[in-house]
């Protein structure tokens, strides 16, 4: 039989920074994520793709524009995708946060950012598109534990892992049945979970994320009576954040992590 999924800690409430501190810095680069633990998030955010010759990268997209073409990371090596400037969307001259410095920026690999923050952060790694990349989970567990971030015992896990494929959950449950895993669900109006679902995700998963528009305070009470930790995305919104709060939510991903932070500690 497999083994129970850990339980998350009900304290602190996670910050979660969604691809970094990406309001102020271009989605999953460096200074997004020295942004993010500079103002304290608990957690940086990465989403998982991978090159034709094998590269962990942290990226959103499963395909990116260079010079005109569409290309798909699955079919390109590394040392193409290094042609891409990930900050060209961020530094539009309607962005207050554009800059310059960031023009230079190449998107990192899972390694380098393993290598850079090593334990002086916690990280909310997602397997974007498993169907895509075989082997993916097996690959994340062995590079995370070359780093020593799996099976500690720190206050907060040093990792947890999210995706939207139950059945690439499963397989990092097996193959690391310590680590947290964060089932994710995206609804296009509220949140339709019933505690049978929630039931089966306790076998695997610790925790839901769900887009927050779809977050009920029943949904809240369900998520918790089965036993789970919900996480709604992505929550920018001082006012929204707080009424996500009063439902008692356990944490929110962010691109602001500052806003989310002050608004903790001023009321809560
Ligand atoms: O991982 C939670 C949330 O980030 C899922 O949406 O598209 O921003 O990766 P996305
Ligand atoms: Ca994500």
């Amino acid at each position: 039989a497999s083994k129970q999924p850990v339980s998350l800690p009900s304290e602190p409430f996670l910050v979660i920074a969604h691809r970094g501190a990406s309001a102020y810095a271009p989605a999953h680069t460096f200074p997004s994520y020295e942004l993010a633990i500079d103002m304290g998030a608990h957690y940086i955010e990465l989403d998982l793709q991978r090159t034709k010759d094998g590269k962990l990268i942290v990226l959103h997209n499963d395909s990116i524009e260079l010079n005109g073409n569409e290309m798909e990371i699955e079919e390109i090596t590394s040392d193409t995708l290094g042609a891409f400037k990930p900050a060209e969307e961020f530094n539009q001259p309607s962005n207050q946060f554009a800059s310059q410095r960031f023009a230079s920026l190449r998107v990192p690999s899972l390694e380098q950012v393993l290598r850079e923050f090593g334990d002086q952060t916690n990280y909310y790694i997602e397997i974007k598109s498993p169907e895509r990349y075989p082997g993916i989970e097996q690959q994340l567990i062995d590079q995370l534990d070359g780093h020593h971030l799996l099976n500690r015992e720190d206050p907060l896990p040093k990792v947890i892992i999210q995706s939207f494929s139950s059945d690439s959950l499963k397989k990092v449950h097996e193959l690391s049945p310590s680590t947290p895993l964060i089932q994710l669900y995206s609804f296009k109006e509220k949140a339709d979970l019933p505690t049978s679902k929630l039931k089966r995700v306790t076998r695997y998963a610790s925790g839901i994320g769900v887009n927050s528009m779809a977050v009920t305070e029943h949904l809240v009470k369900t998520v918790h009576q089965s036993g789970l930790a919900i996480h709604p995305f992505t929550v920018n919104d001082p006012e929204h954040a707080a009424a996500l709060i009063s439902m008692g939510v356990d944490g929110v991903f962010t691109d602001k992590p500052d806003l989310i932070l002050h608004l903790l500690s001023q009321e809560y």
